[in-house]
C-alpha cells in the first residue's frame, strides 16, 4: 500500500514551519490579540507532528490542554514522542477530519496550513465552529499564496523575471476549480465564516518571509504537475526554470 503522503513529509514540515514567522509573533497573538488569560482546551485540525502545540502550550496559561487530529500515523507518533518529554496534557487522534464527527466542545479550534489541503474547506470551518464552546475561538493560520508570491524578492533579479504572477494566479484558480484545494484560501476565510453565520470575525494578516535558502526544497513542481494544473508546455518550462532559482 502507498504511504500516506504527509507521513513522508516529517522532515519537510520540521524545516519549513520555523521559517513562517518569528516565535514572538505567536506570543503577540496569544497575549495581545487573543488575550488568553485562563487555561484553555485547544483542538488543532490537521496537527501534523504538533508544531503549533509545541509553540502554543508554553505561552498558554498553566493547565491548558492540546488535542491534535491528523490522518498521518507517523506524524502523530512523532508528536507523541515529542510531547512525551514535556509537561503538557495532550491527546492525539488519528482520522480523516472530513469524515469525523466531533462530539465534545473545546475553547479554541485552530488549524495551521491545513485548510488549503482539503477539498471542502468551508465544511471544515463549519466543523470548527461547531466544536467550540459559546464564546470560544476559531483561529486559522492559512496562506494566500498568490499574495505571498508577489512579495518574493531574490537579490540580483527583477521580480518579473522569476515570479510569473499571472501564471501562478491561473494555476491556483484552476486547482481550486479542479480539486477544491485552494492555495489562495487565506483572504477568503473571513468571508466563509461570515457565510456560515459568524458576525464577529476578522483577519490578522501577516507577511510570510521564507528564507528559501534554508528551505529543504521538495520537487513537487515538476513540469508534468504544472501542466496537469493547467499550464501550457512553455509556461511550465519557464515556471520550472524560475523555481530552480529560488
Ligand atoms: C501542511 S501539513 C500541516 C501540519 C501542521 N498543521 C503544521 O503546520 O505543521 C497538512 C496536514 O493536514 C493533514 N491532513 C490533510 N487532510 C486531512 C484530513 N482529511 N484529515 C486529517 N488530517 C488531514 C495532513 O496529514 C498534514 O499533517
Amino acid at each position: 500500500m502507498a504511504k500516506y503522503f504527509w507521513d513522508t513529509q516529517v522532515e519537510y514540515l520540521r524545516h519549513s514551519r520555523a521559517l513562517y514567522y518569528n516565535d514572538d509573533y505567536i506570543e503577540f497573538l496569544v497575549k495581545m490579540v487573543w488575550k488568553i488569560e485562563t487555561p484553555v482546551h485547544v483542538i488543532d485540525f490537521g496537527c501534523g507532528y504538533g508544531y503549533l502545540g509545541l509553540k502554543l502550550l508554553p505561552l498558554l496559561p498553566k493547565g491548558s490542554k492540546y488535542t491534535g487530529i491528523d490522518l498521518g500515523d507517523k506524524l502523530l507518533q512523532e508528536a507523541k514522542d515529542l510531547f512525551a518529554a514535556l509537561p503538557y496534557e495532550t491527546e492525539f487522534v488519528q482520522g480523516d477530519i472530513q469524515e469525523m464527527s466531533l462530539e465534545r466542545k473545546y475553547d479554541i479550534a485552530i488549524c495551521h496550513s491545513f485548510l488549503l489541503h482539503v477539498s471542502d474547506p468551508k465544511a471544515i470551518l463549519k466543523k470548527m465552529l461547531y466544536c467550540v464552546e459559546d464564546g470560544g475561538k476559531v483561529i486559522t493560520f492559512e496562506p494566500h499564496w498568490i499574495s505571498s508570491s508577489s512579495g518574493f524578492y531574490l537579490h540580483g533579479y527583477d521580480q518579473s523575471s522569476i515570479v510569473q504572477l499571472g501564471l501562478l494566479q491561473k494555476l491556483y484558480e484552476k486547482d481550486a476549480a479542479r480539486i477544491g484545494k485552494d492555495g489562495n484560501i487565506g483572504m477568503k476565510i473571513p468571508m466563509y465564516l461570515s457565510q456560515l453565520g459568524l458576525k464577529d470575525n476578522y483577519l490578522t494578516y501577516f507577511v510570510i518571509v521564507i528564507m528559501l535558502n534554508h528551505l529543504t526544497r521538495i520537487e513537487l513542481h515538476l513540469l508534468t504537475i504544472l501542466i496537469e494544473r493547467g499550464a501550457t508546455q512553455t509556461e511550465a518550462e519557464i515556471q520550472y526554470e524560475n523555481e530552480l532559482l529560488l
